[in-house]
């Protein structure tokens, strides 16, 4: 795998990233394509690319995620996708769901490099299990890179200042093309001596930056720590209640969606749903976020350096399973309450395959980070399969 190059260069800084990114194929789309890709529609929504022209994106096709008609709901989320250069590529290589990664309402830093590592599971199919002992007794990462591709991302979930990101998701948006949707992501910054009002007024003063940018739709991250390492903020489904509904005040009728972690009990998968879809703030579930694993090299040493990195989440080929899981949990908690919601799918997509699999769960849409990342063609591959 030596010549290959990922569109986010793992051997680069995340600020080498940003500023000269993306590498590789996607680079190659962005000085070719003048105008957004043609003719990759898939048979099972052939009208929408050649309906739809413009950014304005008024389409009837039948696949729609969020209210926006899409060519394919398939694309890449929040993550890889550092700005407007790496979303606009990742439009013209056929993803039709390009995610922006997730901002926040001030400058924020990034992880000490580096922020990716190889990871390899003991099982032979490279899977982890949520709860299983492996994910304390330590996996081992290294930066040998192998298919089918698991790795660990350790950012911190970096941010530019809003005076820098919010033109810069204008112009992201403006770059869709026909039958494509540009997806903002964001989430609240929990800062020292912050009171629990703060921190749910910084949601909703985010979510309105995000708003003021055009943007027709927006995902909130709710797999970020919010009480020490291990507690998610999506552990705790009556504040992420009481969030949202701060930024529905703040939104309107601007669909949202919640990324959510794998969430092991079906109880708190459904007052999450109850808290939030329940009181009609949420429209959407995207999951899941990576699987905190102990990481370790070859000598069982801590493999990133730094203090309080000695666990980093986990995502690609390895936690497919676990995706799937909370993908049909949902779908059977949506059934049971009758309640409507779309469920992103997302975890270990790296193949044609593994979209029809979370389909199949009852996943509406999906998306790839990890399997993108190592396979620039894999919305491509994707359509093709569909259409053959
Ligand atoms: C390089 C990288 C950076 C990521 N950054 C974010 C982020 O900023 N916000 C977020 O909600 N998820 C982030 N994620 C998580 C992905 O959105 C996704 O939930 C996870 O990687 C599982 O999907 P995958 O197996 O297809 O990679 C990141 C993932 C990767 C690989």
């Amino acid at each position: 795998m030596s010549d290959f190059e990922p569109f986010y260069d793992v051997s680069r800084t995340y600020e080498d990233n940003y500023a000269k990114g993306p590498f590789g194929a996607f680079a190659q789309a962005l000085t070719q394509a003048s105008a957004p890709e043609r003719g990759s529609a898939p048979a099972e929504n052939e009208s929408a690319s050649a309906d739809n022209e413009g950014a304005s994106n008024t389409g009837t096709g039948a696949a729609a995620f969020m209210g926006q008609p899409v060519n394919l709901a398939f694309g890449i989320p929040a993550g890889p996708l550092l700005n407007s250069r790496f979303t606009t590529a990742a439009f013209r290589m056929g993803f039709d769901l390009a995610t922006y990664k997730t901002v926040r309402s001030r400058a924020w830093g990034c992880n000490p490099f580096p922020n990716v590592l190889a990871v390899h599971p003991k099982s032979a199919d490279g899977s982890l299990t949520p709860g299983s002992a492996e994910l304390d007794e330590g996996v081992l990462a290294d930066t040998n890179y192998e298919l089918p591709i698991s790795i660990s991302n350790s950012f911190g979930v970096p941010s530019q200042d809003p005076d820098v990101w919010q033109p810069d998701m204008r112009a992201a948006i403006v770059a869709a093309g026909p039958g494509q949707v540009l997806v903002p992501s964001f989430q609240g910054s929990r800062v020292e001596g912050m009171s629990e009002a703060e921190y749910i007024a910084d949601h909703a003063t985010t979510a309105r930056l995000v708003k003021e940018t055009g943007a027709r739709l927006m995902v909130m991250n709710t797999s970020c720590p919010n009480e020490g390492h291990n507690r998610l903020l999506c552990h705790d489904p009556l504040l992420v209640g009481r969030i949202t509904e701060a930024v529905k005040n703040e939104i309107g009728d601007t669909p949202l969606m919640i990324k959510l972690a794998f969430i092991p009990s079906d109880g708190d998968l459904e007052l999450m749903v109850r808290s939030t879809v329940g009181r009609g703030t949420v429209q959407g579930f995207s999951t899941i976020n990576t699987i905190s694993a102990r990481l370790v090299d070859k000598d069982g040493n801590q493999a990133l350096p730094g203090a309080g990195r000695d666990r980093s989440g986990v995502c690609g080929n390895a936690i497919r399973g676990a995706g799937l899981d909370m993908v049909r949990r949902l779908a059977a908690i949506r059934e049971r309450l009758g309640l409507d919601f779309e469920i992103n799918g997302v975890g270990g997509v790296v193949s044609p395959d593994d979209y029809a699999a979370y389909k199949a769960a009852g996943a509406d849409s999906v998306m790839s980070a990890t399997g993108a990342m190592w396979d620039a063609e894999l919305a491509h591959k994707i359509k093709a399969q569909l259409r053959a």
